[in-house]
């Protein structure tokens, strides 16, 4: 993004994230500063409309070198001025793109809980906005849902709504700053267990608009193989496993592995070591576990590659904000940078690391095999 190419007086047109305020509104760049974009007041037919502090924006700025587009914050209004403020974007995101048609539903998961999937998910889904892809988060812990506290937001919907039929799926989706959406699960990951028909036709129409809408769906998982988990990972086009090196967490990763394979191996499974004191402890932990599924189960899972153990870490979590966008230059951030960057380099059968398993049937036709309506 060229920030220097947004100057007062250009026009803006912007959304947001409010059930209330659905519209496409008009706004002009009022004043530029580095952390701080001043606009006038957001109008529809000529009338304006007081958006409030705290909400989520998803603006478009027509510079003369281009559009530039990126999601933010109100942080302050000014109703007798006429002005909000928003939130310059941290990230010099690239240019926000249509979804390519391609789009690949990735299950995170581990044996043993804590290895640190749900932070993996979110730094992910960061970087891989950040290369220009539309990334959305499902949070299906059922035990431990935290995905909106980490990201400092909250959901007020979930996909219960969806199943209950009083919101459509775009309706769920928050937007997050930092260009990520994400989708709470509730007690709807439960629900998909016993789905009436209507409910049935609701959520694979929620889905089948994801699948439409996004180049990425990451399914944030709790740790352990419920009914719910393994129905997200034998539908899913890729399941990242994560594991830290701990001996118990490597030895819970291989017991997923083993009971996963014992389904099907026309998967794609991936290994991630978190939580590594140093790149050799990393190297060590991949060759170990590769080596014995090569062995024991007669499989190749792609080793991935490897996260520094890193106290940034425990500080994002108790700042809410995620370590990519606050951080994104400290090498815990630039080994996330590397992973989203190879998984989009993963794009098909034919490359290295590429696909096992056909992707003849979508996520949705696989997903709603294993959950039959009632
Ligand atoms: N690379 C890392 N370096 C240091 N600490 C980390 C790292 N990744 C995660 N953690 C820490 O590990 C803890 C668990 O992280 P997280 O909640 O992401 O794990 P999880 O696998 O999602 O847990 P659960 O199984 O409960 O869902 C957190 O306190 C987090 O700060
Ligand atoms: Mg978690």
């Amino acid at each position: 993004m060229d920030r220097s190419s947004i100057k007062p007086g250009q026009l803006i047109s912007l959304t947001t994230n409010s059930a209330f305020y659905k519209n496409l509104y008009e706004s002009r760049v009022i004043a530029v500063d580095k952390d701080m974009l001043c606009i006038s007041m957001p109008s529809y037919k000529g009338l304006f409309v007081p958006l409030n502090v705290g909400f989520i924006l998803n603006i478009k700025i027509f510079t003369d070198s281009g559009t530039i587009e990126f999601t933010t914050e109100v942080l302050y209004r000014n109703v007798t001025e006429r002005k909000l403020y928003v939130r310059m974007p941290i990230h010099e995101s690239a240019p926000a793109v249509p979804a390519t048609g391609n789009c690949r539903f990735i299950t995170i998961t581990s044996g043993k809980g804590g290895v640190g999937k749900t932070t993996f998910t979110i730094n992910l889904a960061i970087w891989l906005a950040h290369l220009g892809r539309k990334v959305v988060i499902l949070d299906a812990d059922l035990g431990m849902a935290n995905i909106d506290v980490l990201l400092k937001t909250s959901t007020r919907y979930s996909i219960v709504d969806v199943i209950d039929g009083t919101k459509g799926i775009n309706e769920v989706i928050t937007q997050t700053p930092g260009g990520i959406s994400i989708i709470a699960g509730g007690s709807g990951i439960q629900k998909l267990a016993s789905l009436s028909a209507a409910e049935y036709n609701r959520i694979s129409a929620g889905f089948s608009y994801l699948e439409n809408h996004y180049d990425f769906v990451l399914i944030d998982t709790g740790a352990g193989l419920s009914t719910n988990v393994t129905n997200f990972i034998y539908a899913s086009d890729e399941t990242i496993i994560l594991t830290t090196p701990e001996p118990h967490a490597i030895t819970d990763a291989y017991s997923i592995i083993k009971v996963i394979l014992e389904q099907t191996h026309d998967l794609n499974l991936r290994l991630v070591v978190n939580k590594c004191e140093s790149p050799g402890e990393g190297a060590e932990v991949i060759k170990r576990i590769t080596g014995v599924v090569r062995n024991f189960l007669n499989y190749s899972i792609d080793p991935m590659g490897c996260i520094p153990d890193s106290k940034l870490v425990g500080r994002s979590i108790r700042e809410q904000v995620p370590f990519s966008l606050s951080n994104p230059s400290s090498e815990v951030s630039r080994s996330m940078k590397e992973l989203a960057e190879k998984l989009c380099r993963f794009s098909g059968q034919d490359e290295a690391g590429g696909f096992h398993g056909s992707r003849i049937s979508s996520f949705v036709g696989k997903f709603m095999k294993l959950f039959q309506a009632r």
